[in-house]
């Protein structure tokens, strides 16, 4: 079959006869077709695929569309273990359809591709790693954020659509979220529901841990009725308003846990707030960062993006009341939850505010320096602002923390332009399933390279 002609009406609907190439950043891989780019989701690299295209206006520049008949299949595919997870279904999956290494060879790919253009860094061997107590890359989800449709029922939306996909089931939520039943419930005057478990696979510790459960609702309309249908006994409900979290039943907070130095920690975490959504990523995290900057007793650490201070507990135990912690982050309710899980580390101090805007702030007023650094920036990185800043900072080291390939390659090169190398990084398959991907980069002083750890390869 041959591809639409430019200009020619309904358009959308003529299937494109492609050969699937590289694997490209956001799920999905990239063709060719009459000298056009064009993205197409639901296949592999070297497949055989016809394709539905989805955004095919004669001006664009590319192409989007959805693989529905495969032609030739690549070895890696499998059948997606979500009848969901299809042309026009729901968007949360990117890789179901491949098998979990595959998954990581193509995670690693991007990595590796971004790092090498963008960056300039060789990562010939790099692999993406699971994190423990991953189950096929199946269950581990620990907060789902629904959408609600008209008629009340909870969904999840297609890709780059805001429209909503009943989800009666993901097979992404872990057991204890699936006990939720959210899509199986009607939900009124709600556009979403907010899912959260915590102390689910959490590090074991001598105490068992009950299974903590919230529900955060977004009402439709700010002052409209919201009626919450029965759920298993024990679970907290709380209500998002533009004035803030109300508690419906319950607690507005749930407990999360790790292990330091082998003993259990318990750390707030307010309402939707940020934190690692597969059980066992928090917990690894932690030791990684710990590992890589190996914080001493007396020393100056700052956490960047600290969220409810999950690093800084760290750093704050490692570098001692000798030491000091600076914690930067922008949500008022994280920096809240950090202030109690922090309680009683007086060599801790909390800085609300975008860390683009405190960071110059404190090193102009307070000349801040840090030995040890951390950052763990949301999807758009941390940016040249923040980077720039490193040669003022001086740390010996620091973890990079990153969800975002693009961003943090764009970063590593601002870092290098700063003084800085990559003296090592991994990669964990933090997200399985999905095109996302958690990376910790380690940085050093150009000049204190000949004591760097080797790049993987
Ligand atoms: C990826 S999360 C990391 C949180 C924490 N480090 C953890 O592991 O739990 C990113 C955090 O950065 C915060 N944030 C986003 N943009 C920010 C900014 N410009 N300045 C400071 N914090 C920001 C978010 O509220 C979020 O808590």
């Amino acid at each position: 079959m041959t591809g639409p002609e430019e200009g020619q009406e309904g358009q959308e609907d003529a299937l494109l006869r492609l050969t699937v190439g590289e694997v490209a950043h956001g799920g999905h891989c990239v063709a060719r077709h009459e000298g056009r780019v064009v993205f197409v989701r639901h296949a592999l690299p070297g497949e055989e695929v016809l394709a539905r295209p989805v955004q095919a206006g004669p001006s664009d520049r590319y192409w989007r569309a959805d693989a529905v008949s495969i032609l030739e299949p690549s070895d890696d595919r499998v059948e997606p273990p979500c009848p969901l997870a299809r042309p026009g279904g729901c968007g949360g999956c990117d890789w179901q359809h491949a098998s979990l290494p595959a998954q990581r060879r193509l995670k690693a790919r991007v990595i590796r591709e971004h790092l090498t253009r963008s960056a300039g860094f060789d990562l010939p061997d790099l692999t993406v790693e699971p994190v423990p107590g991953d189950a096929a890359g199946l269950a581990w989800r620990t907060r789902i954020r629904f959408c609600v449709d008209a008629s009340g029922r909870a969904g999840l939306h297609p890709h780059r659509s805001h429209a909503v996909v009943p989800v009666p089931e993901c097979p992404l939520a872990h057991p204890d979220l699936s006990l939720l039943r959210i899509g199986q419930r009607r939900w009124s005057g709600v556009s979403v529901v907010e899912a959260v478990v915590a102390g689910a696979g959490a590090p074991s510790s001598q105490t068992p841990v009950p299974t903590e459960r919230l529900v955060v609702l977004e009402p439709r309309a700010p002052s409209g009725k919201v009626s919450t249908p029965p759920l298993p006994d024990g679970t907290s409900v709380a209500l998002l308003t533009p004035e803030g979290l109300r508690r419906v039943r319950g607690r507005t907070w749930v407990s999360e846990r790790v292990l330091l130095d082998g003993a259990p920690r318990a750390l707030r975490v307010t309402g939707a707030g940020f934190w690692q959504v597969h059980p066992g990523a928090a917990q690894l995290l932690l030791e990684e960062v710990l590992r890589v900057t190996a914080p001493r007793k007396g020393e100056r650490a700052l956490d960047l993006y600290s969220g409810a201070g999950l690093f800084a507990t760290g750093l704050a135990d490692a570098v001692g009341p000798d030491g000091a912690v600076t914690a930067v982050e922008s949500d008022r309710r994280a920096v809240s939850d950090a202030r109690r899980n922090l309680h009683g580390t007086g060599w801790v101090s909390l800085e609300t505010g975008r860390v683009e805007r405190v960071l110059p702030r404190l090193v102009a007023h307070g000349g801040l320096r840090a030995d040890v650094m951390v950052l763990d920036p949301p999807r758009v990185g941390a940016g040249r602002a923040v980077v720039e800043l490193l040669p003022t900072l001086r740390p010996r080291v620091v973890a990079y923390v990153s969800c975002d390939p693009a961003s943090l390659a764009r970063d590593l090169g601002y870092a290098r332009s700063a003084g800085y190398r990559v003296s090592g990084l991994r990669a964990f398959d933090a997200f399985p399933m999905t095109h996302h991907v958690e990376c910790v980069a380690v940085l050093e002083p150009v000049q204190d390279q000949e004591r760097s750890v080797e790049l993987p390869g």
